[in-house]
């Protein structure tokens, strides 16, 4: 079976950890701080604070902006369920936004309806690592929380995705676009919002007593991800290669290719392909063919909280399929699979 993701891990990466194993300090040390300058440098923002994962970044970040009970927190749908995880530690109130049909980004249109006095935030995903539509939503002039999580490297304009909201927040899970197993950033310009950020990471040798957490990073996961960074454009280069040959394969009528509107760089964490119909019996087909294609989204986040009022991402969600792409995928599983793309979109054509 080729997995629906892996991650792509090299002789570097190995002897990266290694050298913080054998250098006996193994957390928030030398590799941290060097882990945090050169995500900030990469990303164009002036400082970032490493945590232990994306989620704890939501976390931190929604403190840092001083979110919590009566607050409104608005957030697509069409999203993990992280986003809501993070909403609900602080105590604030969950309001969902449709998404946009050909982007699976947040719904510009529907996230304005849904802004009240009481809108302390809004966060924004950048789907499957095609940014969003950030000026719409800056110009709201609400505090955006850019979730980088799929999107390391996507560039908006001439900017780099996590470089354009108040906060930004980045996750390297092992499969994400940087793996460190587990791992989070937070990002900002915002210095005392980084301040509140850092102090809320660590609970250890504090004078006074406030909720604070252990969210913290360790050096062999910092290390990691310093040696992965360096090794980005080669991944989002890789990416784009897998993409364009999946691309060649679809018809643009039974199924549409991921879009990227003008102005705006894909980066392909995930290739979503839209179906015209439902993507159950396409996932059972490409599974028995040894392809691991999966829904994009397990649950849209309005099932959880009992909503109705999301016709778009609910019809995203019936007919969406994620097909394997990795910068680790060999040549040959990549024409396996536009083979057995070609062959079942062929006979659904017929
Ligand atoms: C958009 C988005 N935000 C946040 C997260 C949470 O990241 P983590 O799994 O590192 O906690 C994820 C994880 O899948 C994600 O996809």
């Amino acid at each position: 079976m080729i997995s629906h993701s892996r991650p792509t891990l090299d002789d570097s990466d190995r002897k990266a950890v290694l050298s913080v194993l054998e250098s006996g300090h193994l957390v928030q040390g030398e590799q941290v701080a060097r882990f945090e300058k050169e995500l900030t440098t990469f990303i164009g923002t002036k400082n970032g604070v490493a945590v232990s994962s994306g989620t704890a970044a939501l976390h931190l970040s929604l403190l840092g902006l001083e979110v919590g009970p009566g607050d409104e927190v608005i957030f697509p749908t069409f999203v993990c369920s992280a986003l809501l995880q993070a909403v609900s530690y602080v105590g604030a109130t969950p309001v969902l936004a449709d998404i946009d049909p050909r982007t699976f980004n947040i719904d510009v249109v529907d996230l304005k309806k849904r802004v009240t006095k009481k809108t302390k935030a809004i966060i924004v995903p950048h789907m499957f690592g095609l940014p969003a539509d950030m000026e719409e939503i800056l110009s709201l002039g609400i505090p955006v929380i850019e979730d980088c999580a799929q999107a390391i490297g996507a560039k908006y304009g001439s900017a780099r995705v996590g470089s354009l909201g108040k906060v930004s927040i980045f996750s390297f899970y092992a499969t994400k676009m940087l793996a460190t197993g587990e791992g989070g950033m937070v990002l900002s310009d915002d210095e005392d919002l980084l301040e509140r950020v850092r102090d809320l990471r660590d609970y250890d040798e504090r004078e006074d007593h406030l909720l604070r957490f252990n969210y913290k990073m360790t050096d062999m996961q910092a290390a990691l991800g310093v040696s992965q960074l360096k090794k980005l454009p080669l991944f989002i280069w890789r990416r784009r290669e897998i993409a364009e040959s999946f691309n060649r394969c679809l018809d643009g009528e039974s199924a549409l290719p991921p879009v990227a509107p003008p102005g705006r760089e894909h980066v392909y964490y995930r290739y979503v392909a839209l179906l015209d119909d439902e993507s159950a019996p396409f996932i059972d087909e490409m599974r028995k063919k040894g392809v691991d294609c999966r829904r994009p989204v397990f649950k849209p986040l309005h099932r959880y909280l009992n909503l109705s009022d999301y016709p778009v991402a609910e019809d995203v969600w019936r007919r969406s399929v994620s097909i394997p792409l990795y910068p680790s995928m060999m040549n040959g599983e990549r024409r396996h699979i536009t083979d057995h793309l070609q062959a079942l979109l062929a006979r659904k054509g017929r």
